[in-house]
């Protein structure tokens, strides 16, 4: 079997990791792999963004699978493109990754669909933004409703922050097409979860739930980044919410997508808040979650591949089921200095053999190549490593322990990744 993932960050590392688990036989190939694919897979010189040359090279080389790992090739309309030559892809078609790609049209739909979310209006025009934000007050958020890499939504406490928000968008074009449109709702409160479901476009399987940590300081704070760590299981997702999610998030919303004439195939990522009254979606996206998949595919006991394969090949996940290990899973990232700001690149990264070796922590690389045999720094995020222990607090410890042994020059990483969960004194399910 031949199988490509698209993309060549963490997240792909661990797709791969997992994917060699389920079929040590198989060939793998990766766009432009780092450092750390490279015993794994064999690095093709393609972009991710490249839809007709990766389509041309999956035919013409006899691929069986094609995992896309990032959502811009999705957005773009990668899945279309092989389904039109009839090559097995998992992700979902253009028009169903607008879930991801346009957040008026996700929360059009979630509305349309009595999905739970935030109150919110969506606007094209400057002065009627600014109109709105003035009648509903702070606090609030504002979105570009297009993909902005992670950065394009706005907390805002104050009038002020929400009507620079929304002057930034629309009227100076801050995150380009992407803030051409915007999403006004309202601020909720509570704990961030992200739960990964995949789906068949009717059925879904969803994973254990995760929770990742966006902004770049211990304690949560400062500018938000692409994700510093994340942990699996969170402990207060108990079967009953676990089950209410499904009912009142996943279901309604695979099915709003059908209805629309979008069927999604592939992996739908609810971002939700845990507020007092209930789950409320954040948003979606289209894709695994970047760091979260670190943490939570070193969980799956059971295949991957099967319903990936499924659900590429047009069929259906139904009556399948995920198995997990028992215990805990928790992933600490190191970033280059400088990070989420711009970065210097090709330091030299040195892992101790012990981290290497050791069984229970897995170093997945993101921004790294290789230069002469020696591994360097080639971005922002530049590790993700995951410990497996009974429980958080002790995946935590090691995972800390092993990112602090791994040495490139001005790497800097959060030391208290999993903090509310060691604070709940919870252990694993
Ligand atoms: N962990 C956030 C994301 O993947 O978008």
């Amino acid at each position: 079997m031949k199988i490509l993932v698209v993309g060549n960050g963490g997240r792909e590392h661990a797709l791969l990791w997992k994917l060699h688990r389920d079929a040590p036989e198989a060939e793998l190939y990766v766009t432009r792999g780092n450092a750390g694919m490279a015993s794994l897979a064999t690095s093709l010189p393609l972009d991710p963004g490249d839809i007709g040359a990766l389509a041309g090279w999956v035919e013409a080389n006899g691929v069986d699978l094609t995992v896309v790992g990032p959502e811009a090739p999705l957005a773009e309309g990668i899945a279309d493109a092989f389904l039109n030559r009839a090559l097995p892809l998992f992700g979902p078609s253009k028009e169903a990754a607008a879930i991801e790609a346009s957040k008026a049209y996700a929360k059009e739909l979630m509305r349309r669909a009595g999905v739970p979310t935030a109150a919110f209006a969506t606007f094209t025009e400057l002065a009627a933004a600014e109109r709105h934000i003035r009648e509903r007050g702070a606090p609030c958020v504002v979105k570009a409703s297009g993909l902005a890499g992670g950065k394009g939504a706005v907390v805002c406490r104050t009038l002020e922050e929400a009507l620079a928000a929304a002057r930034a968008m629309l009227g100076e074009a801050a995150f380009g097409a992407a803030g051409q449109e915007i999403v006004v709702e309202d601020m909720m409160e509570g704990e961030e979860l992200s739960i990964f479901a995949l789906t068949d476009g009717e059925n879904v399987l969803p994973m254990l739930p995760a929770q990742d940590h966006k902004r770049i300081g211990e304690g949560d704070t400062g500018p938000n980044t692409g994700g510093m760590g994340a942990y699996a299981p969170v402990g207060i997702v108990d079967d009953a919410l676990m089950e209410r999610i499904r009912r009142e998030v996943l279901l309604p919303t695979v099915a709003a997508l059908r209805e629309d004439r979008r069927p999604f195939r592939g992996l739908l990522y609810a971002g939700l808040m845990l507020t007092a009254t209930g789950p409320k979606v954040v948003e979606f996206n289209a894709r695994f979650g970047d760091p979260e998949t670190q943490a939570v595919l070193p969980l799956l006991d059971s295949s991957l591949l099967e319903p990936l394969l499924e659900v590429a090949r047009g069929g259906s996940i139904a009556g399948m089921e995920l198995r997990w290990r028992p215990g805990a899973a928790l992933t600490t990232v190191l970033a280059a200095a400088g990070y989420p700001g711009p970065v210097e690149k090709g330091k030299e990264v040195r892992i101790p053999a012990w981290v290497r070796e050791a069984e229970d922590v897995l170093v997945f690389h993101a921004g790294t190549r290789l230069d002469d045999g020696r591994t360097v720094t080639n971005g922002g995020r530049v590790l993700a490593v995951t410990a497996l222990a009974p429980t958080i607090a002790a995946a935590a410890a090691r995972s800390r322990e092993a990112a602090a042994a791994i040495e490139f020059e001005g790497k800097q990483f959060r030391r208290d990744i999993g903090w509310r969960e060691v604070a709940r004194g919870a252990g694993a399910s």
